[in-house]
């Protein structure tokens, strides 16, 4: 899926070294990938590890993702690759899954959140790949990993720019603490899909959907997918409320619009400020006062422009913000998921008043 237009300025060749080096030196890189952008750390350094908990605001107990360059060997972090997991691996890398394995003893637990499991991602953005490259050939055993956690601070709209960077991080990027490589808009959208195939012996587990669904990795292993299971380990994109905006927002479904609209409609009268991010602007919203969004029709451009769109949406400072409900079928799985985690943090809806 590498179908990246030419961005105007993608990092040139010394930048590239100059981030592997920031890298090995125990220092931060936020880079692109194809799902969101990431802010990496050298896996195996963990105070490195430490830097990203610390600015991300994250609990240390919730794992980070290990990305690797093509061709790296999982077999040098993972304890057990089993053929289940190599299978996966040739079909699906490089790419938006990220599986989840037995972690190998010499690996840190910090960056597992001191489980003793891994997980594992081989991105497919140029930018990516150029710096775990880069970054693995300044090691001594050849073998390089950056952990990397979506670059926005914990609970907050994952980055598909690298402007989206600079907005969560604006006292430390583009200064000294932080590096920013720009490789342009992700064209994915949402963070990979997460399957745990840690333990042969039981059913693989989806632990975070995404942009590789549940029907098709079934259809390589040939067995059914579970899903989340009580006792699974900490995956902090599936706490119920997550992707959060500040403006309280809400998902509604097609039929209930109409209802939804004119409760809403009076405060929209009396000034609260609301707008409907829908696929077709229905004659309900005629004098309602509430202002109306497009949203992409088709799930791989929804997926894309989302978390662009929750940001301006939130930038607009807006008194609420109504979503409606895409189609409820597998291939909207990834941004259904995204988008009720994101309306789960209004437990109330949004309020039918302005405000103060
Ligand atoms: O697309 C993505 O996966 C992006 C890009 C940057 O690669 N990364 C990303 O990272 O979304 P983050 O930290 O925002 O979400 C990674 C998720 C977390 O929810 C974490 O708990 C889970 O992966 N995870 C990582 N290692 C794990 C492990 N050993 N066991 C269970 N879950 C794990
Ligand atoms: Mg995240």
């Amino acid at each position: 899926m590498n179908h990246y237009r030419a961005a105007t300025s993608w990092p040139s060749d010394d930048a590239l070294d100059k981030a592997a080096r920031r890298l090995l030196n125990g220092r931060l890189v936020a880079f692109p990938t194809e799902t969101v952008y990431g802010l990496g750390a050298d896996a195996e350094n963990a105070r490195a590890v430490g830097r990203v908990f610390d600015l991300k605001h994250r609990p240390r107990k919730h794992p980070l993702i290990v990305h690797l360059a093509p061709g790296a060997d999982p077999g040098y972090w993972s304890s057990l690759v089993s053929p289940q997991a190599k299978l996966l691996m040739d079909v699906f890398w490089p790419g938006p899954l990220t599986l989840i394995l037995r972690r190998a003893d010499h690996i840190p637990a910090a960056v597992s959140g001191g489980q003793d499991t891994i997980g594992l991602r081989c991105p497919s953005h140029p930018v990516a790949q150029a710096l775990l490259r880069r970054f693995a050939a300044l090691k001594p055993s050849g073998q390089g990993g950056v952990a990397a956690p979506s670059a926005n601070r914990f609970g907050h709209v994952s980055p598909t720019t690298a402007a989206h960077v600079y907005d969560e991080f604006p006292e430390v990027a583009g200064g000294v603490r932080l590096m920013v490589l720009d490789g342009g808009a992700s064209v994915v959208g949402i963070e990979s899909t997460i399957l745990d195939v840690s333990d042969p012996a039981a059913a693989p587990v989806l632990l975070r959907p995404g942009h590789i669904g549940r029907e098709q990795l079934e259809a390589v292993l040939g067995v059914p997918i579970a899903g989340p299971q009580a006792g699974s380990p900490q995956v902090s994109g599936s706490l119920k409320a997550h992707y959060a905006t500040r403006t309280p927002l809400e998902l509604v479904d097609t039929a209930d619009l109409p209802a939804r609209i004119a409760a809403l409609s009076p405060a929209a009268k009396a000034g609260a400020r609301y707008i409907l991010l829908g696929f077709e602007p229905g004659a309900e919203l005629i004098d309602s006062h509430i202002a109306f969004a497009g949203s992409p029709t088709k799930p791989l451009a929804y997926a894309r422009a989302l978390y662009g769109l929750l940001r301006d949406l939130d930038e607009a400072k807006h008194d609420g913000i109504l979503i409606e409900h895409p189609p409820r079928t597998p291939e909207w799985q990834g941004v259904n998921d995204r988008l009720s985690r994101a309306a789960a943090a209004f437990t109330g809806g949004i309020p039918a008043a302005p405000r103060c």
